[in-house]
């Protein structure tokens, strides 16, 4: 499918133009809409040549699946052919929200949506906005993340329009997402849940629904890593253009280590940008910053992670540095996740 060139409308975020965007996904096109998470790039889960132009939208790898969003549990009977005890628990407690549950795929799923896998990702998302769409459109949709594929994600609709502007139908604008990095990634298909993707939704709050839980994802301060299953989980992610150098440790070590970085920077005639905590942004200064928030404050660090890469690889620097110093801790964890499949290096405390 050629999407290339074609004129993209930017909605705004009311009922006729919702109805609109959903008129366009009835027909095969392709909408950008607002979840809690961040902005997905939504097209009929159903339609083959639909999310045929997901993919070449965003130049995504074709063995890597969509998460399919639906509006209602009901929906699922449609997708999966197996919802166990545990993940309709799991629906029950944590549906409309930030988690996506990997079920085993129904046969009437196009192959191009599961990437080809046997097993399907399902989830509802809570954003108003997405609902409306969703209910509008009386269809599944299937939505990735709506940016390029292996850059960091939109939470802003101009974030979305900087990537995909004449290859989609339309964006709506709902204005800043709430919490800024993408869905909790749960494996169910299993006798014990694997968490592929970390995200708002922690494993503390699984287990206290579904008994124990793995860790399916790549995690440096885990010995007993799962293999990676998420396909989705080995390409590069995240990154803006510009270099990423993360440093991880004590607020000490991330100033020390940032001076050197940069003095290194100034020394070959480059310019540096930081993205750094508060705390530590009077000790250190670059020639570009952004601010990820208080350290102790995951949930603003999340909402200010691709804002702030996004914002970094716009100025003119040859380097992006960042502070993590913040707690890994709630969804610090799915920061420094994210964060660290950005970084083309990483320098850590031991
Ligand atoms: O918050 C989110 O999940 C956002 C919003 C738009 O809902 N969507 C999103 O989609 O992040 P995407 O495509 O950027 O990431 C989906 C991830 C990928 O890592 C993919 O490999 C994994 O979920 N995934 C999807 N279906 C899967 C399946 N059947 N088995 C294993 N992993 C799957
Ligand atoms: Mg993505």
């Amino acid at each position: 499918m050629n999407t290339a060139n074609m004129k993209t409308v930017i909605f705004k975020n009311n009922i006729e133009d919702i109805r609109k965007a959903a008129d366009i996904i009835k027909r095969g096109g392709l909408v950008a809409f607002p979840t809690e998470t961040v902005y997905g790039l939504g097209a009929n889960a159903l339609n083959p040549g639909a999310v045929a132009g997901i993919f070449a939208a965003k130049g995504r790898p074709a063995d890597n699946p969509l998460i399919v969003h639906i509006a209602d549990p009901g929906q699922c009977e449609q997708l999966t052919t197996h919802i166990s005890q545990t993940a309709s628990l799991l629906m029950d407690r944590f549906w409309p929200g930030p988690l996506t549950l990997i079920l085993p795929a129904g046969p009437y799923i196009p192959s191009i949506t599961t990437g080809d896998l046997d097993t399907i990702g399902i989830r509802i998302p809570s954003h108003p906005t997405a609902l409306k769409l969703l209910r509008l459109s009386g269809t599944p949709i299937a939505a990735p993340s709506a940016n390029t594929s292996g850059r960091p994600s939109p939470t802003t609709a101009s974030h979305v329009q900087k990537d995909l502007e004449g290859k989609i139908d339309a964006i709506i604008d709902g204005g800043p997402v709430e919490i800024g990095v993408e869905s909790t990634v749960l494996d169910v298909t299993g006798d014990i849940p694997i968490i592929l993707r970390p995200g708002h939704i922690t494993a503390s709050q699984i287990e206290q629904y579904c008994g124990r839980v793995l860790i399916g994802y790549e995690d440096s301060t885990l010995e007993d890593t799962e293999k990676v299953r998420s396909p989705g989980m080995k390409y590069t992610h995240y990154s803006p253009g510009t270099p990423v150098v993360l440093i991880e440790g004590s607020p000490d070590f991330v100033i020390n280590n940032s001076r050197d970085l940069i003095k290194k920077e100034h020394d070959l005639k480059h310019r540096a940008g930081l993205l750094i905590c508060n705390e530590n942004l009077k000790q250190i200064s670059a020639d570009e910053t952004y601010s990820l928030g208080d350290r102790t404050k995951p949930a603003r660090v999340a909402q200010n992670l691709f804002m702030g890469l996004r914002y970094l690889d716009m100025q003119q620097i040859d380097l992006i540095i960042v502070d993590g110093s913040f707690v890994n801790r709630g969804i610090g964890t799915a920061v420094f996740n994210r964060v660290r499949k950005a970084a083309q290096r990483i320098i850590k405390e031991v």
